[in-house]
C-alpha cells in the first residue's frame, strides 16, 4: 500500500474531504484555501485577544508649515513617523525645502499651497491629502497672521476681516474637514487636533494687536467646544498657547526684534524657539496624551 498518498477513509468532514495522509508525520495535507482559512482564524484570534496589533499609517496636515512653528512641527512629525502635508500660502521654496528635508531622511511629505481662509482651497487641500498621503489622523491648525501694531480705534473692518478670516474661519474650516474624515460617526477611526492659539488670548495684546488676541480667544473657545462635540467619536482636540517665539511673525507686526525687547519681562528671561512649541504639539497628538482633551498648554516662559 502506498503510505505516502493514502486516502482518508470513512466520513471525513467536508473541509478535509480530499485531504491525504502525509506520512511519516501523518498530518492531513490541506488545500490552499483551507490553509488561508485556518491562518486567517488564527491571526484574527491573536488580534482579538490583543496579542497582535497593526499600526495604520499616520498622516498629518499642518497648516502654515513653510516657516516658523509649523515648519518645526513638520520636521518633528516626520521624525515621529507621520506622512506630512506641509501647507503654505506663498512660500513655495520654503515649503519645498521642508519636504525635501523630510524625504532625505526617508520620510513622506507633500507641499500643498492653499489659502485656509477660502473654503474651496481647504476642501481641495484635504482631497489632495486623501489621494496623495492617505487617511488623515492628525491636524495642526497652525497658520495664523497678525498685522502692524496699532490701537483698536485705528483698526478698520478690512483688517479685522483679514485677521479673523485666516485665524478663525481657516481653523474652523480645517477642523471641519478633519472631523469629517476622523470621526467614528462618519466611519473614521478617530484622531487628534491641536490648535495653535496664543498667550495673547489671555493677555489681550493691548496697544499691539487686540484683533489678533481676540482671534486667538475664538480659537480657545473652538478648542473647548469642538473637544466636547467630538470626544465620543474618538477625536481629541487641544491647543498650545505660545508667546514670544523667535519667528518671522513679529516682523509682520512691524517689530522684528519684539521678542528681544520683551524678554526681560518674561519670568524665564528669554524668548522661545519654534522647536519648543513643536515638542508640546507632538505630545498632545501622541498616545501619551490619550486622556487629554479640551485643554491648553501654555508655552510663554512663565508669562
Ligand atoms: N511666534 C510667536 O511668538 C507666536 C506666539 C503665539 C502664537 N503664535 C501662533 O503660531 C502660529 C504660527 O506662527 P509663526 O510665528 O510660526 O508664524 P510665521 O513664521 O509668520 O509663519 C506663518 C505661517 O502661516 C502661513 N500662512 C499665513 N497665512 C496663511 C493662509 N491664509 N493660508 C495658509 N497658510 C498661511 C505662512 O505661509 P507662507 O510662508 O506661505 O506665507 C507660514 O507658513 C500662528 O497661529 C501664530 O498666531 C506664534
Amino acid at each position: 500500500m502506498d503510505h505516502k498518498n493514502r486516502q482518508i477513509e470513512g466520513s471525513a468532514p467536508s473541509d478535509v474531504e480530499n485531504a491525504t495522509l502525509s506520512t511519516p508525520d501523518s498530518l492531513p495535507r490541506l488545500k490552499d484555501e483551507q490553509i488561508k482559512k485556518v491562518a486567517g482564524s488564527i491571526i484574527w484570534c491573536f488580534i482579538s485577544k490583543g496579542y497582535v496589533s497593526f499600526k495604520m499609517g499616520k498622516v498629518i496636515v499642518i497648516t502654515g508649515a513653510s516657516r516658523g512653528i509649523g515648519a518645526a512641527t513638520a520636521r518633528l512629525a516626520a521624525a515621529h513617523g507621520y506622512a506630512v502635508c506641509v501647507n503654505y500660502l506663498k512660500s513655495q521654496k520654503d515649503a519645498d525645502s521642508i519636504v525635501d528635508e523630510i524625504k532625505s531622511t526617508g520620510g513622506k511629505a507633500l507641499a500643498v499651497a492653499s489659502d485656509i481662509s477660502l473654503e474651496t482651497d481647504v476642501v481641495n487641500l484635504f482631497k489632495t491629502v486623501d489621494t496623495r498621503l492617505g487617511v488623515i489622523t492628525a491636524l495642526v491648525n497652525n497658520a495664523g497672521i497678525l498685522e502692524t501694531q496699532m490701537r483698536v480705534e485705528e483698526m478698520d473692518a478690512d483688517r479685522l476681516n483679514r485677521i479673523f478670516a485666516v485665524n478663525i474661519t481657516g481653523s474652523f474650516l480645517c477642523a471641519k474637514e478633519a472631523v469629517r474624515r476622523m470621526s467614528r460617526k462618519h466611519g473614521g477611526s478617530g484622531g487628534a487636533i491641536v490648535n495653535v492659539s496664543s498667550a495673547a488670548s489671555r493677555l489681550g495684546s493691548a496697544g499691539e494687536y487686540v484683533d489678533y488676541a481676540a482671534s486667538k480667544g475664538a480659537i480657545d473657545t473652538l478648542t473647548i467646544g469642538l473637544s466636547r462635540e467630538v470626544a465620543p467619536e474618538g477625536i481629541r482636540v487641544n491647543a498650545v498657547r505660545p508667546a514670544f517665539i523667535y519667528t518671522d511673525i513679529h516682523a509682520n507686526g512691524g517689530e522684528p526684534g519684539r521678542v528681544d525687547r520683551i524678554k526681560a519681562a518674561i519670568p524665564m528671561k528669554r524668548g522661545g524657539q519654534p522647536e519648543e512649541v513643536a515638542n508640546a504639539i507632538m505630545w498632545l497628538l501622541s498616545d501619551e496624551a490619550s486622556y487629554v482633551t479640551g485643554t491648553f498648554l501654555d508655552l510663554a516662559g512663565g508669562k
